[in-house]
């Protein structure tokens, strides 16, 4: 059984000299010299970093910063605006929310300071209340992470799978949380979990936790998390639609607000099912290009058949509108391969016969 206040203590000490440099952090020599960390830039980089690793948001967040630089001008920003910022993070239904919760903070005044008065704000949920609780308000909160569960898997040596295990190891993980400096201490497991208590191969020779590790005492380290094998996830099929105008300009239409990619430019198409019927936004010399584009959703594979035409001026579709001058780069990620593999297929050739 590991002592918690003397591994808190030894992860602090870790921290104190090993502390990832991130954008959104203050370090812990800053800390200690009285600096705050911003709560905006907290509670953004917590949302992006649900997303993705912290490689891929850097470039999100400085963008997004320079933009906004406080949660009063995300406030001010317009939808469509954030919504192009966002493209490529997924799950796009968290962007609409960051945006009501900037409305809703903006409103306020400022982001409330616990964890309880957080949660009540679009889009913030556990993880979230709590990490901006302790990383920007030093509130003696748990945050548990992907992270923190392997971290705490490992020391207490807990065999149960995941996700079963997540209530026991969120109990033991708020065992290890010391009162002074809970946010450091959050911030502590998850760079250890990122840096040294890694998925994989674990570097346990140069852990500040090894000599509490109860799974490395048993020599089970790399073995833990246990996981439940996962349901293998459905493909669904589809069709995308790109017609493009003899001006250049493609058929674009915004996704319905809820749902998937709601609220987000895209390409029409036919449903999403096992078997689609063919559904073109309107009659034209359509033309299935060969191959399809793959993209993995939480819950399904999507394999999508691109269709394309080239379309005269005047034409009226029925769904959505030509869009001259149209980015790609505001596209979600699903489309935006759709419009690469169009593009491969020579769509932007002059001589397509139109
Ligand atoms: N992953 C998610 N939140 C993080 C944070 N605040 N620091 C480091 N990695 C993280």
């Amino acid at each position: 059984m590991c002592d918690e206040t003397e591994a808190s203590a030894a992860l602090l000490r870790w921290y104190d000299g090993a502390a990832r440099v991130l954008p959104w952090r203050v370090g812990p020599a800053e800390r200690a010299a009285g600096q705050r960390p911003d709560p905006y830039r907290v509670w953004l980089s917590e949302v992006m970093l649900q997303q993705t690793t912290v490689a891929a948001v850097k470039g999100y967040f400085h963008r997004f910063t320079t933009r906004w630089p406080d949660v009063q001008a995300l406030a001010g920003a317009q939808d469509a605006h954030v919504m192009a910022e966002w493209a490529g993070l997924g799950y796009y239904a968290r962007a609409r929310n960051l945006l009501a919760c900037a409305r809703q903070v903006a409103a306020m005044g400022a982001f409330p300071d616990t964890a309880t008065a957080l949660r009540a704000l679009p889009g913030i949920g556990a993880y979230t209340a709590a990490a901006v609780a302790a990383i920007a308000f030093d509130r003696a909160e748990t945050v548990v992470d992907g992270n923190v569960e392997r971290v705490t898997a490992r020391l207490f040596a807990e065999e149960t799978p995941l996700p079963g295990a997540k209530p026991r190891l969120a109990r033991l993980a708020a065992r290890l949380t010391p009162r002074d400096r809970p946010g450091d201490f959050a911030q502590a497991m998850m760079d250890l979990g990122a840096t040294v208590c890694t998925p994989r191969r674990p570097a346990c020779a140069t852990c500040p936790l090894a000599g509490f590790c109860a799974a490395l005492a048993q020599g089970i380290a790399a073995d833990l998390p246990r996981k439940t094998p996962k349901k293998p996830k459905p493909t669904r099929r589809g069709i995308a639609y790109v017609a493009l105008r003899a001006d250049g300009a493609p058929l674009v239409e915004t996704r319905p607000p809820r749902g998937l990619l709601g609220g987000m430019p895209g390409f029409p198409g036919t449903d999403w099912v096992e078997d689609p019927a063919p559904a073109p936004p309107l009659s034209a010399d359509w033309r299935l290009l060969d191959g399809t584009v793959r993209h993995s959703f939480t819950h399904f594979h999507l394999d999508l058949t691109v269709a394309l035409a080239r379309v005269p001026l005047g034409h009226l579709p029925e769904r959505g509108a030509f869009r001259p001058g149209f980015d790609p780069s505001s596209l979600p990620t699903v489309m935006r391969k759709v419009w690469d593999h169009a593009a491969m297929d020579g769509l932007f050739r002059a001589d397509g016969d139109a």
